[in-house]
């Protein structure tokens, strides 16, 4: 039987990247999936029919999770398909690096928007219904201790995240649910590839520094979310999982 066999999980931004991946590797361990997307529906539909080829249950929900509404939405679809809800993955997330001199209004409100108020309207849909064993996964980054330069807004929506997931995790203990966070070093995705960071001198020099000797894969990331939110982590909340191949 899978680790994640009678669950059902919500994996925001799953139409792509880490999300996908995570989303895959829950559905391989039994979990029934909501594959969440905001503009990308080929990615999400393939998702899910990937998933439901290979035997498991998922089905593809557009959301922008910035929206309470849409987030709202996003779990009541997920309780009403698949009847409960047990673990959230909050993984959707934007990214853009740039000196100070350059940060813009807009490039705030839109990382601090899907990055952070995500969290917390996704989170705050999703808590009335997970009961005692739920579990909630924020995908935080390692550049909340790596310090990147030219990082200032999103290393300050990951620095949210990693504080939002401690509290939560005091927060929502007496109800037996567990709130941890990942935090990823660079990992090759559709996101790392349009942000130009695949392939890049910034990306070798991050591999240069990494124990393990190369960038981070999808799949790194997925076995560590199938662990969080299995009751093999039970004794686990308020933590951060760094994933980045030993790179601190
Ligand atoms: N890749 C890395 O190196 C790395 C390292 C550390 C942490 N992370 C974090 O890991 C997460 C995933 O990164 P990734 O590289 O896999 O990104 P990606 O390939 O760009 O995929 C991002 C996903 O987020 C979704 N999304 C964006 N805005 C959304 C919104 N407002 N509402 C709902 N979904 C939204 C996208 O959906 P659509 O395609 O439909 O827009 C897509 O599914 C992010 O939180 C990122 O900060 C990534």
């Amino acid at each position: 039987m899978g680790k994640l066999a009678g669950k059902v999980a919500v994996v925001t931004g799953a139409s792509k990247g880490i999300g996908a991946a995570i989303a895959k590797a829950f559905a391989a361990e039994g979990a029934a999936v909501v594959v969440n997307y905001a503009s990308s529906k080929a990615g999400a539909d393939a998702v899910a029919a990937a998933i439901g080829k290979s035997g498991g249950k998922a089905v593809a929900v557009r959301a922008d999770v910035s929206k309470a509404d849409q987030a709202k939405s996003l779990i009541d679809t997920a309780v009403k398909t698949f009847g409960r809800l047990d673990v959230l993955v909050n993984n959707s997330g934007v990214y853009a690096f740039s000196p100070i001199e350059a940060v813009t209004e807009d490039q705030y409100r839109k990382m601090f928007d899907t990055n952070v108020l995500g969290v917390l309207l996704t989170t705050q849909a999703a808590v009335e219904h997970l009961g005692a064993g739920g579990s909630v996964i924020n995908i935080s980054s390692a550049v909340t201790s790596l310090l990147p330069p030219q990082s200032a807004i999103y290393t300050g929506t990951k620095g949210a995240v990693d504080a939002i997931t401690g509290v939560l995790a005091a927060e929502l203990g007496p109800r037996k649910i567990r709130v941890n966070a990942i935090n990823p070093g660079v990992v090759e995705t559709e996101g790392t590839q349009s942000a130009g960071i695949t392939g890049s001198e910034f990306e070798s020099g991050i591999v240069a520094q990494t124990p393990l000797g190369r960038t981070g894969q999808p799949d790194d990331i997925a076995g560590v979310a199938v662990f969080l939110a299995s009751d093999d982590a039970r004794w686990l909340t308020g933590e951060k999982v760094t994933a980045s191949g030993g790179l601190r």
